[in-house]
């Protein structure tokens, strides 16, 4: 494979600042919206998006981040790959901040860092043979001679499951196969982070594993990193090293898989597990799940204190008036919470 042989005379450079450096340190990122227009009383209301999270991802790791819809997950995602400029905040990969690369050294970052979009179907261009969009990713790099890029964009469609459909327009193959391909087109510049925002969320229920299982043999083969935005906490199980619990723009919670899922902490990541089925069948281990009340607030109208606090059962005084820190735990997982040993 042409982008990974390439890369491999700068891989003992790249092992040695791994041990020192995470792939991706992203440092109190925040993003507010300014408001579009004045509202019917005359006041312009921001809207706080992403409110100051903070995460590392280690090369090879995968970060699931999950929460409900429009919590910020995919405005963390387009901050990660600075399709979007943050109010504060530093996303810094492989150690360099990426607020400060001219064009130039863009060209590098922008190979190093892909994005799998949420719609498959208007990532591709349906002008275009998925060969030949596959193979554009290598024209605009430069990867490989011009005569290898053909046999390229072959074998990584090969290797998604899509040998022989090269020559076959985005119309005609399946919503599985059209997510494939978008994933092949991403994955053949030869990445070190994939960011996945909802990849397989248009897909029949059968179809994601297997997108999945053959995106995590590719990430074992490949040496990737993948930051998975996902609804899908099954899927999440599935994928996940760590996962990172998102609600009204920050990370409430961060552990590994086995932490989130079988042994909860924060009251809004026991809701959120307990609606799963299969967490569900074992809460009988692990307690019972919280029950949150009411509705997720509007971001353009946050709660003061805690932002779960107007839903949560175990909310104090001093919930409703000091956010609470993300703190690490003794298990070595973060927790924003005032009290999450009294969770029961
Ligand atoms: N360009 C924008 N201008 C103003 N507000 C925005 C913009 N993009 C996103 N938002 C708001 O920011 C918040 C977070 O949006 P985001 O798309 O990150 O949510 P999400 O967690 O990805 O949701 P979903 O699961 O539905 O995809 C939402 O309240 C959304 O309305
Ligand atoms: S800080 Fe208070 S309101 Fe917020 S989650 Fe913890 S107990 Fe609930
Ligand atoms: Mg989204």
């Amino acid at each position: 494979m042409i982008a990974a042989a390439e890369r491999e005379y700068d891989a003992p450079a790249r092992e040695a600042s791994a041990a020192t450096v995470p792939l991706l340190a992203v440092e109190d990122l925040v993003k507010v919206y300014p408001a579009a227009r004045a509202t019917l009383f005359g006041r312009r209301r921001s809207l706080t998006a992403v409110a100051g999270v903070s995460f590392e991802l280690a090369a090879g790791e995968t970060l699931a981040v999950v929460g409900e819809s429009g919590c910020g997950k995919s405005t963390v995602g387009n901050l990660v790959l600075n399709l979007i400029t943050p109010t504060a905040g530093r996303v810094r990969f492989d150690g360099e901040d990426l607020s400060a690369v001219d064009d130039a050294r863009w060209r590098d970052r922008r190979r190093d860092m892909q994005l799998v979009f949420q719609d498959s179907r208007s990532a591709l261009d349906p002008r275009l043979t998925v060969g030949a969009q596959v193979r554009e990713g290598l024209d605009i790099h430069g990867i490989g001679m011009p005569a290898e890029r053909r046999a390229e964009a072959e074998a990584m469609l090969e290797a998604v499951g899509l040998g022989g459909f090269a020559d076959r327009y985005p119309h005609a193959l399946s919503g599985g196969q059209q997510q494939r391909a978008v994933i092949a087109r991403a994955l053949v510049v030869g990445p070190r982070l994939v960011v996945c925002d909802e990849p397989v969320a248009a897909l029949d229920v059968s179809i994601p594993a297997q997108v999945v299982n053959q995106q995590t043999d590719l990430q074992a083969r490949l040496g990737l990193s993948y930051l998975f935005i996902s609804h899908d906490l099954s899927l999440v199980r599935h994928v996940a090293d760590r996962v990172a619990v998102m609600y009204l723009g920050a990370f409430v919670e961060v552990g590994t898989r086995r932490q989130i899922f079988d042994d909860p902490r924060h009251p809004y990541t026991r809701a959120l597990i307990g609606a799963v089925p299969v967490a569900r069948a074992r809460r009988s281990r692990h307690g019972r799940p919280v029950r949150l009340t009411g509705e997720v607030p509007s971001p353009l109208t946050p709660p003061a204190g805690c932002s779960v606090h107007p839903r949560c059962p175990f909310a104090t005084e001093r919930c409703r008036v000091e956010r609470p820190a993300a703190l690490r735990q003794p298990d070595g997982r973060i927790v924003a919470c005032h009290h999450p040993e009294t969770v029961p």
